[in-house]
């Protein structure tokens, strides 16, 4: 289990997202604040940086801060937003370095200005990398970005008839990025949370009950395996997958 070995290169997702969740539970399992799992949750996110970059994945969203977590205690807001400028501080050398691209989605205006500012000057300096796109999603919820693309549709007076599925997703935050493969949700809970709801229309699944801060590198490649395991039909019968498949 956990080894790169036995992953087939030819099958590897090009965009995964994760849902980061369990911090808190961790830290309360080892008696501590729940910031505590924020700050060592820092280290999984490096970890599965690092096997997404070995394993040539083109994309990796991280999924931060919902919309929705603006409403946990105001402390634990303000050390999740001050986590994040140290973070960023921290990291972005390292992450011009190694050529990835840091990119974040979500309602960056609601973020504390000092935080927005980090994110901006670190996306700035990383804008021209051609590694993998790391993509932060930050005061991110699905149903807000389905309601601005509406908006922005609707301010551009197209015509109903002339609005398609095309349309839509060039109004949503991740118009340039292809929709996830895989989608992975740590800490048990088996829900999505308001992530990527357009985007996740065919990704395949994969929940484990490790907490984040217990993420690594080697859970990444489990789930990558397991994803390699399934056969994704989109609609059609498994007969018709395996003929495409023998004609390649
Ligand atoms: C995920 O961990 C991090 C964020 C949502 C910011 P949680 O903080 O949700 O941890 P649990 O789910 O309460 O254990
Ligand atoms: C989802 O985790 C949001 C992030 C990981 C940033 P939550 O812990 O906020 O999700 P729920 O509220 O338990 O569904
Ligand atoms: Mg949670």
């Amino acid at each position: 289990m956990g080894e790169i070995e036995g992953i087939d290169q030819n099958n590897i997702p090009q965009h995964v997202a994760i849902i980061m969740d369990g911090n808190g539970r961790w830290a309360r399992e080892k008696g501590q604040e729940r910031i505590f799992g924020h700050f060592n949750g820092v280290e999984s996110v490096r970890s599965a940086l690092k096997g997404a970059r070995k394993l040539g994945v083109n994309y990796l969203t991280l999924y931060a801060f919902s919309t929705e977590n603006w409403n946990r205690p105001q402390e634990e807001v303000a050390a999740l937003m001050d986590l994040l400028v140290q973070t960023i501080v921290d990291e972005v050398s390292e992450l011009d370095q190694n050529d990835v691209r840091l990119r974040a989605i979500g309602a960056l205006d609601s973020l504390p200005p000092k935080a927005k500012l980090q994110l901006e000057a670190a996306m700035e300096r990383t804008a021209s990398n051609k590694g993998i796109q790391l993509v932060l999603a930050l005061s991110y919820s699905a149903r807000w970005e389905i309601v601005e693309a509406v908006r922005s549709i609707v301010a551009s007076g197209v015509k109903a008839n002339e609005i398609d599925e095309e349309l839509i997703t060039k109004h949503l935050t991740t118009q340039d990025i292809p929709d996830p493969e895989l989608m992975i949700r740590t800490s048990g809970e088996q829900r999505i949370s308001n992530f990527l709801l357009w985007q996740i229309a065919y990704a395949e699944l994969y929940f484990t009950p490790k907490f984040w801060p217990d993420f690594r590198e080697s859970d990444l490649y489990d789930a990558i395996k397991a994803y390699q395991q399934r056969q994704r039909r989109f609609g059609k019968t498994a007969e018709q997958i395996t003929l495409t498949n023998e004609e390649k």
